[in-house]
């Protein structure tokens, strides 16, 4: 996929120069915050090539908007310096990167194989059956996104567990599980303006 990405580049460049099909910034509201178009560029320096950059660049673009609107990745790509074309399909490889807003509480099962050893997938399968919702999906007022997670946790021996929004609730019983969708419903976890940040591995809250 890199490789694929950057030939697409360097033929983009060679064609059109870095910036051809960047966004106009003359006509368009730009949707980086300033301290997110400075940390992108700071990122950029990193790098000898330029577009190496593109991939933290979107996850940034990401953690201050929560998803990638399409306007985003075009500023995104007039800052790393290549095409439209590139960065959207780099955002679309990923699926860590986020093409559509999910909802204000996200629940993150994780169902990887030690997890799913332990009972990660009948956890999911509560949850989907309990929100009524697939996973992927948002509840229809747009409250709690569930997703079956593509990374370990790092919480692999205190499974079954998921994440809600910044916290980790783990070692996950009927009964306590029970208890997280009571909390779900009654919507003590949402989080307004906090989808799309995640965090790292917190304490056990189960
Ligand atoms: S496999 Fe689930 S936390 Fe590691």
């Amino acid at each position: 996929m890199t490789d694929r990405l950057n030939e697409r580049t360097a033929r983009d460049e060679s064609v059109h120069g870095p910036t051809a099909d960047g966004p106009s910034a003359s006509d368009r509201q730009p949707l980086l915050a300033p301290e997110t178009r400075e940390r992108i560029a700071a990122e950029i320096r990193r790098f000898p090539q330029r577009r190496t950059a593109l991939l933290p660049a979107l996850k940034m673009a990401q953690a201050q908007i929560g998803w990638l609107p399409p306007g985003s990745i075009a500023e995104v790509a007039g800052l790393v310096g290549v095409s439209h074309a590139a960065a959207n399909e780099l955002a679309s490889f990923y699926s860590m990167l986020r093409l559509r807003p999910g909802g204000r509480s996200k629940v993150e099962v994780c169902v990887q194989l030690p997890c799913a050893l332990a009972g990660g997938e009948k956890l999911l399968a509560v949850l989907s059956d309990a929100l009524d919702i697939a996973p992927g999906e948002v509840t229809p007022d747009g409250s709690i996104e569930l997703i079956r997670t593509a990374e370990c946790f790092g919480a692999c021996h205190r499974a079954p567990m998921c994440r809600v929004n910044d916290e980790y609730h783990e070692h996950l019983t009927p009964e306590a599980t029970r208890g997280l969708i009571e909390a779900l419903r009654a919507g003590t976890f949402e989080q307004p303006g906090a989808n799309g940040n995640a965090s790292p591995p917190a304490a056990s809250s189960a």
